[in-house]
This record gives structure tokens, sequence and C-alpha cells, in this order.
């Protein structure tokens, strides 16, 4: 693309699109704003761009440009599909379409389910006695709807109150209501990220693509276990629990939905749409369906697809006629979740070689190289939530989630970051990684996990090894005491055993990678992005992450902080229908690589227990 501009120089862009996919669709997956008042339904007649090779010539074509015009390869550039590679000029932009920023840079140019259109229409005569519903249909026919009850029930009394001035409310390609006067200004939609521990509402004005409001709590399923292993077995013993799981996401969604819409200032009956992105067990327990399969090999979900639904089936009062979306899911443990992160990561639009890895006690990562992706599940086991762990805590006030440890007799030795700035209580995932990266480095713990004996310790780190002790049998190093002399069992501590826990947690992700980049005949110098995801991925220090060879051996530019991609994947959705479109087709470009069947993953994951040497 030669994108032109009033106001500066043209900027080019190439980009990459399956066979098939309009100009207008690639320019705006990508990102680039090509003028347009229907959103690319080939009635505004605004998308004109220049394209080389010349394509065939449409009526819509023909209507709009001039012999010369034609023949010069100006075309409609949503009725262009790019079957070859062509060289798109798109002058500068007439009406300017609004596109917001989300995920990992990725442009959206808007282009919601959920539309608008305010309507003056002639009232009814002897002469017109036109049902209400085709008058109405008349006047927004490129939009194609069909009614649901609720509409047709409101629309006589809504046509005649409003004095035939009226705003049609359509999602989806469904009619959901008509309401009195404009009100095209009012637009809204939930952002459900629905995770195992944590669930996050955003709430979203669809006119200008921005968030009006976040909010986030525990999930109401936490009763039954902390990962979905325990939710899963709750509800083979005991047939009434998956009944009460389903309620208590329902009743978690519904907390925070009213959260969202009260500080927004949004009346809930505004909120026309919802997505939702969650792992296949939290998708499955929200609509109820038996989750047995997926826990139990051969690992199958009920539905890779799962159907929209109405907001109100999932216990969210919103408007009457509002869906749910519900992210698409590539395996059992590659869940729909994982494909809205690569939906916020672009990992499917981006040409360099890029590693995914969404870290939690189950870590998803996903591998391009720019044409194959492929994806994978590791059990990583609860050690990075915190469980597991001697001194483990969730990522909550008086969590140790940064530390520094400097060997030197006069240096302060220890310096720790604690969330909430109170005293420390324990350590979280970040603080682990970090605990055993920095004794890595400064030689307390050997490249295979072992803390080093008393006299190494003196040796090499005088100023800390005061803090290698033992609480019973057990070698432990003091991170946080309340004075020199305190009892380390009363002390924050990593232990030997804390050690390798986080061994097998990282050993089981970087198994993953591995077996992933010997797919792909990749090196670790290969990989030009890693994109760390999740609330545990994101706060992780990239430079411990590579110490421990959580990740490959990179520069750690190369490392980045990828956020909560799976709530951002479900704004994508909510703000545009042409990225949801592409969420469905990444089933097709991504391959599932079971690891568990591999006979060569117990010898890569016994050679990977080890910390990397430098
Ligand atoms: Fe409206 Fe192409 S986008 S005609």
């Amino acid at each position: 693309f030669t994108v032109e501009d009033k106001d500066a120089p043209p900027s080019q862009k190439t980009v990459r699109v399956p066979p098939g996919v309009s100009v207008f669709d690639s320019a705006s997956w990508n990102g680039i704003a090509i003028d347009s008042t229907c959103g690319g339904h080939g009635t505004c007649h605004k998308c004109k761009v220049r394209v080389s090779p010349v394509t065939p010539v449409t009526r819509h074509d023909e209507r709009t440009f001039n012999p010369n015009e034609l023949q010069a390869g100006w075309r409609l550039a949503c009725l262009v599909q790019a079957t070859r590679d062509h060289d798109v000029l798109v002058p500068p932009l007439v009406t300017r379409p609004k596109a917001a920023t989300v995920g990992v840079g990725r442009q959206v140019i808007l282009r919601p389910a959920v539309q608008k259109r305010y309507v003056e229409l002639t009232e009814p005569t002897l002469e017109d006695q036109r049902p209400d519903l085709v008058r109405l249909l008349d006047a927004i026919d490129d939009l194609e709807p069909h009614p649901d009850l609720h509409a047709l029930r409101r629309l006589p009394k809504v046509l005649r109150e409003g004095d035939f001035k009226v705003t049609a409310v359509v999602v989806d390609e469904v009619l959901v209501d008509v309401e009195p006067g404009d009100t095209t200004a009012i637009r809204y939609a939930i952002a459900f990220d629905l995770g195992t521990t944590t669930v996050v509402a955003t709430l979203l004005d669809l006119v200008t693509g921005t968030p009006v409001a976040v909010a986030s709590m525990l999930n109401k399923q936490q009763p039954f276990g902390g990962d979905v292993i325990s939710r899963i077995s709750a509800t083979m013993l005991d047939p009434a629990a998956l009944g009460r799981l389903q309620q208590a996401a329902a009743d978690t969604l519904s907390t925070l939905a009213q959260q969202v819409c009260r500080e927004g200032g949004v009346d809930p009956l505004h909120v026309y749409e919802a997505a939702l992105a969650g792992n296949a067990t939290m998708t499955a327990l929200l609509l109820g369906i038996d989750p047995e399969p997926l826990g139990v090999a051969p690992f199958v979900q009920t539905t890779a697809t799962p159907p929209a639904v109405l907001a109100s089936e999932v216990g969210l009062t919103l408007h009457p006629g509002a869906r749910v979306a519900l992210f698409p899911a590539l395996g059992a443990y590659v869940g729909g979740d994982i494909v809205a992160g690569m939906l916020a990561t672009g990992m499917d639009r981006d040409k360099r070689v890029r590693l995914f890895i969404d870290v939690g006690t189950n870590c998803e990562i996903v591998l391009s190289d720019g044409e194959k992706i492929l994806a994978t599940a590791a059990p990583a086991g609860p050690a990075f939530e915190g469980g597991a762990i001697r001194c483990g805590m969730r990522a909550a006030d008086g969590a140790i989630e940064v530390i520094k440890l400097t060997p030197g007799e006069d240096d302060p030795g220890v310096e720790l970051g604690v969330i909430g700035d109170v005293a420390p209580r324990g350590l979280c995932g970040s603080g682990l990684v970090d605990a055993v990266a920095e004794l890595v480095k400064v030689g307390l713990l050997d490249a295979s996990g072992r803390f080093v004996t008393d006299e190494v310790a003196k040796e090499l780190a005088p100023g800390l090894a005061d803090r290698l002790t033992y609480i019973g049998q057990e070698r432990v190093f003091v991170l946080h005491r309340e004075r020199v002399d305190a009892d380390p069992s009363e002390s924050v501590v990593l232990s030997q055993r804390d050690v390798r826990e986080l061994q097998f947690a990282k050993a089981a992700i970087s198994t993953g990678w591995t077996l992933l980049m010997e797919e792909l005949g990749l090196e670790h110098r290969d990989i030009q992005q890693v994109l760390l995801a999740g609330s545990f991925g994101s706060y992780l220090s990239a430079a411990s992450a590579v110490r421990i060879g959580l990740v490959p051996t990179l520069p750690v530019l190369r490392i980045v902080a990828a956020g909560n991609v799976a709530g951002e994947g479900a704004k994508m959705a909510l703000l545009s229908i042409r990225e949801r479109a592409g969420a469905l087709a990444l089933l097709e470009e991504v391959t599932y690589v079971e690891l568990s069947d591999r006979p060569d993953f117990n010898d890569r994951f016994v050679d990977l227990l080890a910390f990397p040497t430098p």
C-alpha cells in the first residue's frame, strides 16, 4: 500500500492476507484507513483506490469512475479481491474512518457488529400502507437486517411516539431495537476476559472505540479449586457442581457488568453486545456444558466454535437483544483466550519470527516463523501462581515481586520490591523467578539448581552467605527477615524444594517452545520477538526469564510484555467484525502440536531442568 496524506509524505506498507480477501479488508486488518461510510459493503462508493496490476471492473466501479480512471486502475477497494501481489495507492482521506489502537500496537478500524441508523420516515397514508417494518427496512436497506421479536413488539409504538424519527439498532444483521429520536451516539459493548483466576470486564464506547470503564475481580468459581483440573474434577465428583460452577461464572460476569456500567455512567440497556475470551474449560462451564472430556485423554472439546448466546442466557442483564460472542478454541488446552491473544498480537499478520508465551498453570505457547504458526500447551503447574511454594502467594499486597541481590560484604545484600509498599509477606510468581535468577547470577544456586555449600557461598557472595541456612533438613535462602537473628521459619524464604518446583515449571515451558522451534527449524537467535502474555507473564523480568531459561537466550529488548491480550482480543472482536472473522480464520491457520505423546518430550524436559550457563 502507498498511503497518501494531505499533510505528510506518503507512507508505504506491505501486508500479507489470505487470497480472496478484499483490498479494503486487507487495509483495515492492517490499520490502513480507506475512505468509507458503509464499512466495506459496496454501497457508499467512497473507498477509491488505484490498483496495479488492474483488476476486473464491476458495475459499481463503472458508476463511480470515468473510463480514463478505470483504465488507470481506479477501483472500489471493497470490491477488489486480493488474489496476487498488488500495488495499491490509497488517496488522502476525505472522511477519516475512526480507528482504535488495541492489543500490541494493533490499529483496528471501527466496524462493530452493533450498528445504529437514524432515519426520518414518511408517515403512512391510505396511499402508502407499507407495513411499519418494510417502511423501516427500506430506509436501512444497506444493513439488510432481520427483526427479532423484541424489536417488532416495540416498532409500532416507538415509530408513532417518535414521529417516525427513529434509530434502528442492528447487531450482526439482526434488528434488535428501534429507539425514538437520534441515539446513534449511544452504542456500548462489554469485553470479558474470563480467566480461571481473574475475570476482567471492559466497557467500550463503540462510537469512539475507547474504553469507558474497566473492572476486575476473582472468578467466583475459586471455591471449587484454583485451576481448571480441580474444577473439572468437581463436576465429575458431584453432578450438582456443574450448575453451581455455571452460576458462579454468571454471577462474576454480572457483577462486573454492573460495575463497569455504573462507573461509566452507562445504562446497561445501551450495551448491545459482549464478547468473551476464556479457556475451553471456562467457556464450557459458563455454558453449562459438561467439561469432563476436556480433562481426560484424549482431551476433546464439545465444540471448537461455540455459538453466540443471548446475554440473558449467561446471567447478564444488558439490552434484551444483546448477545455474547464467544471466542473459538484451538484445542482443549489452547482455548479462546489464546486465540484472542493471537488476534491482539497479530501473530498471523506479522512476518517476523515471534514466540508468544502465556505463562500460567497451563502455559500456552505459539510460535510463528512468518509463514507457519504452531501452538501447544505445557502443564507448568501452580508454581507461578504461588502454589506449592513454601512462602508463595498471589500477586497481592505484601508479595515480593522484584528481587536484586548484591554479593559483596559492603553491599546492601538484598533489595526487594514489594506490592503495595508494605512489609513482605510472601513471594509471588515474578518474585520467585527473580529470586532464582538472582541466586543463579551470584552463584548461590548452581546450574543444576542446588544451593551451594556454606564454604562456596562465603567465597562467592560474602554479603549473602549468612542468609543461606536450614529449616529442619531443608536448605533455604532467607529473602526477608524481621531481624538478623530471626528464625528462618518465620521469615520469607526460598527453599530448595521451591527451586525444584520452579525448575519443573520452566522446563515444561521451555520444552514446549524448544520442540516448536525444532519443528520449524529455528535457533534461539532466530526469534525476533518474545511476547510474554497474561497477568503473570506481563510482570516477569525479561532478564530473569532469560537467566533461568524460561524464554530463549536473547537480548532482553526482544522480550516484550504483552499484557492482557485475551481481553484486548475480546475488545477487537467488538470493535470490528472483520477482526472477529480473523479469530475464526486462526483455527485454520494455526497447527496444534500435541506434546504429551512425543517420544522426545521426556529427554528434552530432563535436559531443560538445568539453568542455562552463560
Ligand atoms: Fe463503501 Fe467500498 S467501502 S463502497
